[in-house]
C-alpha cells in the first residue's frame, strides 16, 4: 500500500480498459528497456538498488563537510540542482535562517543563474562563515555552474590554501567524461559518480541530490525508502487499477487530448513550492518536444489565488489542476477567540489553521471545477522524507509512462542546446567564429 493517495474523481476522466492497456504497455516498455530513450532508464530501479554501503559513503562525506563548514555551497543547474533544492525546502523549517542554534550547515545554491549580483551577494553573505562546496554537473561542461565554480573554488583556495581546499570541495559528475571530471582528478577532489543511465532531471536520488541533502541533515535513508516503496507500488507487475503513476499519466494525457494544454501543479503548503519547480523541469523537459506536450505551470496557494486565481477561474479554458494536498500538519496553531471580535473572525475560534486551509482547498477545488478546470488530487499523509521520496518516484514513473503515451522520447532534451550555441557565439568562444559573425549581424 502506498502512502500517497490519488483522487481522479474530479478530473472528469473515466479510465477505460483501452487506456489501461496503453499505460500498461508504456510501463512495460520502461521495464523492458525497449522504448525510446532506453539508455536513460537507470532511474526505474534506482531506489531499490541503493544499498547501505552507498548511503554510508554519502553520509561519511557529508559528515566531513559538516565538520568543516558552516555554509556548504551547492553548485549546479537544472537536474543538478532542483531536486536537492525541492527536498531541502520541503524538509526545512520555513524560518531556518533566523534560528540561532544551527545543528546543520546552511546549504546555499549557486550556478543556477549567471547573475553578477547574486554571485556578489552570495560571496558577501558567506564572508564571516567557514565554507565548503559541492559542484555537480553530469556533463561536466555546463557553463553556468562552471563559471560559479571557478569563482567559488578561487575563494576557497584563497581562504584555506590549495591543500585544504581539496578537502572542502566535492565533485559529483560523470565517471570519465567532461571538464569537471578532469579538473577533479587533477585537484584530488573526492568525487561521486552520476550513473550514465540516469538523466539529470531523474537524478535526485543519486549523489546529485543525496549528498547535499545529507549535508543539510535530511534523513536520506528514509527518503530512499519512501521512493523504494513507490518503485514497488508502480512496478510493471502491478495492474493499472492499483498503479497510481499509471493512472495519473492516463488522466493528464486524456485531458491534454481534450484541449487542456496547461497543467498547474498547486499546493497549499509553501514548503512545497520547489517541488513544483522540480516537477516543471521533469515534465517540461521530458514532454515538451516534437511540437507537443502539456505546459507545466505551478502555483502556491492560497497566495496565488490573489494573483493567478482570476485567470484559473475564468481565463482560457485550457487548464487543468493537480493539487498536492497534505493531510497532517506538523505543528498545531489555533485561532483564538477575541472578546471584541472587531475582525468578525470569532466563527473560526478554536479551529486549527490547517482546518481552515483544508476548507480553502476544498472550496477552491469545487470553484475551479465549476469554472471548467478539471482537478486531480495527490494526497501526502504528511511532509516527511518518506512521503517526499514516494512523491518523487511517483512523478518520475508517471512522467516516463506519460511521455510514451504522448509519443515522445521523454529522456532527451535536444531543445536545451539551442540557446547555448547563440550564447557561445555572442561570447566569442573559440570554434564559434562563423556563428559569431552571423549572430552579431542579427543584433
Ligand atoms: O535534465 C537534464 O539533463 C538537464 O536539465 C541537466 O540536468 C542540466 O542541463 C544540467 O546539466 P549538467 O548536470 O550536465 O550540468
Amino acid at each position: 500500500m502506498s502512502s500517497i493517495k490519488l483522487d481522479i474523481a474530479k478530473s472528469g476522466v473515466v479510465i477505460t480498459e483501452e487506456m489501461k492497456a496503453h499505460a500498461q504497455q508504456a510501463n512495460e516498455l520502461l521495464h523492458s528497456g525497449k522504448g525510446a530513450g532506453s539508455d536513460f532508464l537507470g532511474w526505474v530501479h534506482l531506489p531499490s538498488s541503493i544499498d547501505e554501503k552507498q548511503i554510508a559513503a554519502i553520509e561519511a562525506q557529508a559528515a566531513k563537510l559538516r565538520a568543516k563548514a558552516e555554509v556548504v555551497i551547492c553548485i549546479g543547474i537544472g537536474g543538478s540542482y532542483l531536486g536537492a533544492k525541492a527536498v531541502l525546502e520541503a524538509m526545512s523549517n520555513s524560518f531556518e535562517h533566523l534560528h540561532r542554534k544551527h545543528e546543520n550547515p546552511t546549504v546555499l545554491f549557486a550556478g543556477q543563474n549567471i547573475s553578477e549580483d547574486y554571485t556578489y551577494e552570495l560571496l558577501d553573505a558567506v564572508k564571516d562563515y567557514s565554507i565548503a562546496a559541492i559542484v555537480i554537473s553530469k556533463s561536466g561542461t555546463t557553463t553556468e555552474p562552471a563559471i560559479a565554480f571557478r569563482i567559488i573554488k578561487a575563494e576557497i583556495e584563497k581562504r584555506y590554501g590549495k591543500e585544504d581546499a581539496a578537502t572542502r570541495i566535492v565533485a559529483v559528475t560523470d565517471k570519465a567524461r567532461g571538464a569537471l571530471k578532469t579538473l577533479s582528478t587533477n585537484e584530488g577532489y573526492p568525487t561521486f559518480v552520476i550513473p550514465d543511465d540516469v538523466g539529470g532531471r531523474f537524478s535526485v536520488l543519486t549523489p546529485v541530490g543525496l549528498l547535499p541533502l545529507a549535508v543539510a541533515g535530511v534523513d536520506i535513508k528514509a527518503l530512499v525508502a519512501g521512493a523504494t516503496a513507490m518503485e514497488k507500488a508502480t512496478d510493471a507487475s502491478v495492474p493499472v487499477d492499483e498503479n497510481l503513476s499509471a493512472q495519473y499519466a492516463i488522466v493528464r494525457n486524456e485531458l491534454y487530448r481534450a484541449g487542456k494544454k496547461t497543467e498547474i501543479l498547486g499546493s497549499y503548503e509553501p514548503k512545497l513550492q520547489y517541488v513544483g519547480e522540480w516537477w516543471k523541469q521533469l515534465y517540461g523537459e521530458s514532454e515538451g518536444k516534437d511540437g507537443k506536450g502539456i505546459f507545466p505551470a505551478s502555483v502556491t496557494l492560497t497566495a496565488d489565488l490573489h494573483s493567478m486565481g482570476q485567470y484559473i477561474q475564468e481565463g482560457e479554458r485550457t487548464l487543468f489542476e493537480t493539487i498536492i494536498s497534505v493531510a497532517e500538519s506538523k505543528h498545531t496553531v489555533k485561532v483564538e477567540s477575541d472578546a471584541e471580535n472587531l475582525d468578525g473572525l470569532n466563527f473560526l475560534a478554536g479551529k486549527r489553521i490547517s482546518q481552515i486551509n483544508r476548507m480553502a482547498e476544498l472550496g477552491v477545488q469545487l470553484a475551479h471545477i465549476d469554472g471548467g478546470v478539471p482537478n486531480i488530487r495527490i494526497e501526502l499523509p504528511r511532509i516527511d522524507e518518506a512521503s517526499i521520496g514516494a512523491l518523487i518516484y511517483f512523478f518520475e514513473k508517471a512522467c516516463g509512462i506519460s511521455g510514451y503515451l504522448l509519443g515522445v522520447n521523454p529522456f532527451n532534451q535536444p531543445g536545451v542546446e539551442a540557446y547555448k550555441k547563440n550564447m557561445f557565439a555572442l561570447l566569442d568562444k573559440p570554434g564559434y567564429e562563423e556563428e559569431s559573425k552571423r549572430i552579431k549581424a542579427r543584433l
